[in-house]
């Protein structure tokens, strides 16, 4: 593929913009095959394996259904209970192992380290589906998707980000992605969920324009997209301090008629208290346009890293 070097996607900081552009387009083409309901049998005769070690809903299955629709075949494992991590594996070994059955891994797992540990272990095309509070690329590349269409560019845009940006993978992805566009940051998070120190070193080392705020109300007229996430309260270590964060912004429907008519709203969901149901029947909220997005995107990607 001339434009996609990768096999192995772990993070969208490498990412060269050609590369997400080649994305983004291969998504538009597998977007028009599933309307027509045309066939795409790239991974016929290839076996997927779904390792999902952390909850997932919408991730697992836009995967499974993603691999379905280009004609291969899942294999999965969910839930750490029920695998050899239990009885002491290392993940080298389950991975060394799972080489063997599958053409392409697909893996979420709760420590930020595992993917380095996976790529250790294989050579194979491998997804990063979520690693903890790490990265999360497969969704910021269905996000920045999602952005291209509402707003039919990405350059010149003004993004807010709100809510849990210590902690939340899909952030830090977005983040490094969309800092390959012309594009202005507005942060918004309490100073206990600030944006890691090292996403904002990457952002000052690339001269990307960011600014950080604690108050949504102060900054929504200025936004065209509003990217809310939810407080990551498997991340935290004390619970009484979830408990004070945990309402801390709420998206309401008087928030966004103070917004541009053409703000998008969006999140990567699940969504807890963050959005209001009200704000659903909006025409500024995308988060369900953004789940539909989420399988033509994620067969551009088995496509690219299965090699066409
Ligand atoms: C996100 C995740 O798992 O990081 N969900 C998703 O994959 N769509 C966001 C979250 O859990 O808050």
């Amino acid at each position: 593929m001339s434009d996609f070097p990768f096999t192995q996607i772990v993070s969208t900081k490498e990412m060269a913009r050609t590369e997400i552009e080649t994305v983004l387009q291969l998504s538009q083409e597998m977007e028009k095959i599933l309307a027509k309901k045309e066939e795409r049998n790239s991974l016929q005769g290839k076996i997927v394996a779904s390792l999902f070690y952390e909850p997932s809903t919408r991730t697992r299955l836009s995967f499974e259904t993603a691999v379905l629709r280009l004609g291969g075949k899942i294999i999965n494992a969910v839930g750490a209970e029920n695998s050899s991590f239990k009885k002491g594996e290392t993940l080298y070994d389950t991975i060394k192992t799972i080489e063997n059955y599958a053409d392409i891994i697909v893996m979420r797992h709760v420590s930020q380290k595992a993917t380095e540990e996976a790529i250790r272990a294989t050579q194979k095309p491998f997804l990063n589906a979520g690693n903890g509070a790490g990265e999360h690329p497969t969704q910021a590349l269905l996000d920045a998707y999602t952005i291209y269409k509402e707003q039919h560019q990405i350059d010149g845009l003004t993004i807010g980000v709100s809510g849990d940006l210590k902690n939340g993978r899909t952030v830090h992805s977005l983040v490094y992605l969309l800092s390959k566009f012309q594009v202005k940051f507005v942060f918004i998070a309490p100073n206990k969920l600030a944006l890691p120190k090292e996403v904002k070193s990457f952002l000052k080392e690339n001269k990307v324009s960011f600014v950080e705020v604690n108050n949504l109300e102060e900054v929504i007229e200025n936004l065209d997209v509003l990217y809310v996430t939810r407080i990551q309260k498997e991340r935290f270590e004390n619970l009484s301090e979830y408990e004070e964060l945990k309402e801390v912004y709420c998206v309401t429907s008087a928030l966004i008629s103070n917004g541009k008519q053409n703000l998008s709203v969006m999140h990567p969901l699940p969504r807890v208290s963050e959005i209001a149901p009200e704000v659903d029947d909006l025409p500024q909220a995308v988060y369900f346009k953004q789940v539909q997005n989420s399988v033509p995107v994620r067969m551009a990607l088995l496509e690219l890293v299965a090699g066409r």
